[in-house]
């Protein structure tokens, strides 16, 4: 039987967080045994926020070590980057001309930008487009995510469907897969984890780091117990026993925090030990890249060259 293919991509804008870990690199390295991974690096999506060409190269370089660290095999997944296959951007430009305006105007990450008084650039209006490309290519069934992209794979379904209807059966519609538990991990501050809100907790950030941020997460004395504590613990413990501590520790918040950051640092210890390695292995970085750039080109070569033949171009 045909393994199902999974297509995920995480921009190269710094090291990973526990938000990112959770919602979507964990899926990832959790289904590569049975699922055909495609796991990219989505340097042109970033290239809205990092415009320095060493801090894009040295970003890349980072992300991949990252993918790799958190237990991605490249033996059985193909690991690549976006910029290397032109595909993508050829697919957003034929894309384009079946979308409108108002319906990229609805898109939140738009919306968002817009209500800050943000100068939204083309790049950043265009973002769901480029997202579309990059899954109809693999004809991807299963896209892991967490929740804040849930929008952008209804989109990328309805611009398939879009072009189906005009130029013939040719996309696979793909299904977002949101994991109930990890769809939005929060931040110190209680508020989704997120690099803009700078409330995260880096999952290779040092010891020190972790317990000094652990030790900020905003407590709310109100309540049975501190639920912004007791939110992140529950991704590193079992709930069961995780009642029992915080029934046993009740108003010993310190206590609480002390234990949840001696627990984030050992869950991620081992992965950082990887982390050390790999990252002195330039060779091994740049053959994975190249490696999957040559799958990922011979797939999304195919599909456009059908694509072209069905607008009548080729
Ligand atoms: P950030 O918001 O920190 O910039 P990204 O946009 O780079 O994160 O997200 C990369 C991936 O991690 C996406 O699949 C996204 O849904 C997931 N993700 C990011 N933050 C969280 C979170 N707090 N909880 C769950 N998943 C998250
Ligand atoms: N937009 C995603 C994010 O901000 C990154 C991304 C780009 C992506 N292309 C993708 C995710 C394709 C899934 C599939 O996290």
């Amino acid at each position: 039987m045909t393994k199902k293919r999974l297509l995920s991509g995480i921009k190269p804008t710094g090291s990973p967080h526990i938000g990112n870990y959770f919602g979507m690199m964990k899926q990832l390295v959790d289904m590569q045994d049975d699922y055909e991974v495609f796991a990219m690096v989505a340097d042109y999506h970033a290239l809205n926020s990092i415009q320095n060409a060493g801090e894009m190269r040295k970003l890349i370089k980072e992300i991949v070590v990252d993918y790799l660290a958190v237990g991605l095999d490249p033996k059985k997944i193909i690991l690549f980057k976006q910029s290397d296959i032109s595909e993508h951007t050829e697919l957003t430009w034929i894309l384009d001309n079946l979308v409108t305006v108002p319906f990229l105007q609805r898109a939140h990450a738009f919306k968002d930008a817009e209500a800050k008084g943000k100068e939204v650039s083309v790049g950043v209006f265009n973002y769901p487009v480029l997202m579309a490309a990059d899954i109809l290519l693999y004809d991807t069934d299963i896209v892991p995510v967490g929740s804040d992209q849930k929008q952008h794979i209804e989109y990328t379904r309805d611009i398939a469907q879009k072009f189906n209807n005009t130029f013939g059966e040719t996309f696979k519609l793909p299904k977002e897969k949101i994991l109930e538990s990890v769809a939005t991990v929060q931040g110190i501050d209680g508020r989704k984890m997120s690099k803009s809100y700078n409330n995260t907790i880096g999952i290779f950030d040092t010891d020190e780091e972790i317990k000094k941020k652990v030790m900020t997460i905003v407590t709310d004395s109100s309540g049975e117990l501190p639920q912004n504590v007791y939110n992140i613990h529950k991704l590193f413990r079992d709930e069961d026993d995780l009642k029992k501590i915080y029934e046993e520790l009740k108003g010993k918040y310190k206590n609480l925090k002390e234990l949840l950051a001696d627990d984030i640092i050992k869950y991620f210890a081992p992965m950082k030990a990887r982390r050390d390695e790999i990252a002195k292995d330039e060779k091994l970085i740049n053959e994975v890249l190249k490696d999957g750039a040559k799958t990922a080109k011979q797939i999304a070569q195919e599909k456009l060259n059908d694509i072209k033949t069905k607008i009548g171009v080729k």
